[in-house]
C-alpha cells in the first residue's frame, strides 16, 4: 500500500521539511476604527479575557495513566476485531500510543495550518473588528500548535508522523486562495466543526489526565473560532451572485470532503509491524464498522454531534442546498428529510 503521505513534506530520511504555498495577499490598511460588528468585537474582548497559558495552566507533571495509554483502545479502528484480540497487551498499549501520536500530529499540523491562514485573514479582511478578531485566532492557534506539540514531545516519546496527504491538499488550498471567505468556509465552518468535536470524544474518553485537560484548554477558544464563520458569512452568502454562491457551496463540498474521508492512520500499524495483507484487513474491517456504524457509544456520539452540528451551520448559513446535500450524503453525513 502506497504511503498517504505527500513526499514534499517529507525528505529521504523521513524528515519532515518546510513546504511552501504561494499566495497572493491583498493586505486592507483601514483606518476606520468604529465598531461595526459588536458580535464580533463581543468575541474579542472574550479572547482577551479568555487567554491560557500552556506554560503554566497545564499540570504537566501529574502522573501517566499506569499501563501507559493515552487514549480509550475504542478509538482504535481495529478494537474488537480478531486483529486485536491476537496482539499482546505489550502491543495494544503501542498501538493506542502510536495511534494517539498519529490523531493528534493531524490536529497539530491542522493548528499550524489555521495559524498561517488567519495570518493570512488579518490582512485580508476589512473592518477593525474583523482585523482584530483574527489577530486573536493568531494567538490561539499558535498556543494550541505549542501545547500539542509539547504534548506529544513530552507525553508521547515524540512520536512523529508526516501530514496526511488529504490534510496537505487542504490546507495548500486555503493558503493558496485569495479570498477570504472561502479560507473562513474551509478552517472555522467546515473544519473546526470536525476539530471541535474531536478534542471533545478525546476530552472526555482520555486515558491520560494531561490530555484530557489540554483538549479541554483548547476547546474553551474553538468556539469563538466558529462563532467568526457564523458571524461573518451570512452577508457573504446572502449577497453571492448565483455563480458566487455555486462556488461557496463547491468549496464547502471540497473542504468537507478532505476533512471527513480518506484519513488512514497507515504508519501506526506499519511500525507495529503489520504486513501488507494485515493493513489491508485493517482497512477492510474499518471500512464495515462505518458502514454498520457499528463503533462504541462514545464514537457514535462523536459522529452524530459532528455531522449534526455541520448539517445544522450549513443550513443556518443557506449552504445547505440541494446541489450540496447530494454531495454530503455521499461521504455519509446523514441528514434531516
Ligand atoms: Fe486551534
Ligand atoms: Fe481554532
Amino acid at each position: 500500500m502506497d504511503s498517504q503521505t505527500t513526499p514534499s513534506t517529507v525528505d529521504a530520511q523521513g524528515a519532515s521539511r518546510p513546504w511552501t504555498v504561494p499566495a497572493t495577499i491583498t493586505t486592507y490598511f483601514d483606518m476606520d476604527y468604529a465598531i461595526d460588528a459588536p458580535d464580533l468585537r463581543r468575541l474579542y474582548e472574550n479572547a482577551k479575557r479568555d487567554q491560557w497559558n500552556a506554560s503554566k495552566d497545564i499540570a504537566w507533571d501529574v502522573a501517566p495513566s499506569p499501563d501507559g495509554r493515552i487514549i480509550a483502545d475504542e478509538l482504535i479502528d481495529i478494537y474488537g476485531s480478531p486483529l486485536w484480540d491476537g496482539l499482546a497487551e505489550k502491543d495494544k498499549i503501542d498501538l493506542n500510543r502510536r495511534i494517539a501520536a498519529w490523531r493528534l500530529g493531524v490536529l497539530m499540523y491542522g493548528e499550524q495550518g489555521a495559524l498561517l491562514a488567519c495570518s493570512q485573514m488579518v490582512d485580508l479582511v476589512q473592518g477593525t473588528d474583523h482585523k482584530f478578531f483574527q489577530a486573536t485566532q493568531v494567538m490561539d492557534e499558535a498556543r494550541h500548535n505549542e501545547v500539542l506539540k509539547r504534548y506529544i514531545a513530552e507525553r508521547l516519546d515524540d512520536i512523529s508522523y508526516p501530514m496526511p496527504k488529504n490534510e496537505v491538499e487542504l490546507f495548500e488550498s486555503i493558503l493558496g486562495e485569495s479570498r477570504w471567505y472561502l479560507k473562513t468556509i474551509a478552517l472555522q465552518l467546515v473544519a473546526e466543526t470536525f476539530a471541535v468535536a474531536l478534542f471533545k470524544m478525546m476530552a472526555e474518553s482520555a486515558k491520560d489526565p494531561v490530555l484530557g485537560e489540554v483538549c479541554r484548554k483548547i476547546l474553551l477558544d474553538e468556539s469563538r473560532h466558529m462563532g467568526f464563520g457564523m458571524l461573518s458569512l451570512p452577508d457573504v452568502v446572502k449577497n453571492a451572485t448565483a455563480k458566487e454562491r455555486e462556488e461557496l457551496e463547491d468549496y464547502t463540498c471540497f473542504a468537507l470532503e478532505k476533512t471527513l474521508t480518506g484519513f488512514f492512520p497507515l504508519e501506526p500499524y506499519r511500525d507495529l509491524g503489520f504486513s501488507r495483507a494485515q493493513i489491508e484487513d485493517v482497512v477492510r474491517y474499518r471500512r464495515e464498522t462505518a458502514a454498520k456504524n457499528d463503533y462504541a457509544p462514545f464514537r457514535k456520539h462523536f459522529k452524530r454531534e459532528m455531522h449534526g452540528a455541520m448539517v445544522q451551520n450549513l443550513a443556518r448559513l443557506g449552504l445547505l442546498t440541494e446541489r450540496v446535500r447530494p454531495r454530503l450524503a455521499a461521504i455519509g453525513v446523514s441528514l434531516p428529510a
